[in-house]
């Protein structure tokens, strides 16, 4: 892994989510409770939905859109067929860093 600092925990609210660039392109991060974190694309595969701009609920996001809601530990939507791409996250020091080359594998892609 290779972990690169992508912000302040801080700048994330609790139980919400921003969208964050980074070098590899726009990650979607979550936040589902006081030092738990999630990255995943922000871009739903229903119909393109902004996944940062979902309701964050236990460890899922519902899409805006139409409600589709996605598992952040597997990307997986649930009672639908389709899935979003994960990544792994970790707080360190109250700032997020991402796994950048699972970001940049995926990315480009
Ligand atoms: S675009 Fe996300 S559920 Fe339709």
């Amino acid at each position: 892994m290779s972990w690169v600092d992508i912000g302040a925990l801080d700048a994330v609210p609790e139980r919400g989510a921003r969208l964050v660039k980074t070098q590899m392109g726009c990650v979607a991060v979550f936040r589902t409770g006081h030092e738990e974190v999630f990255a995943a694309s922000n871009t739903c595969p229903h119909k393109g939905g902004p996944l940062a701009e979902g309701i964050v609920h236990g460890q899922s996001v519902t899409c805006p859109l139409h409600n589709w809601v996605f598992d952040l530990n597997t990307g997986e939507a649930k009672g639908e067929d389709g899935r979003i791409d994960t990544y792994p996250v970790r707080v360190e020091a109250g700032r997020i860093l991402i796994d950048a080359r699972t970001l940049a594998a995926r990315s480009a892609a």
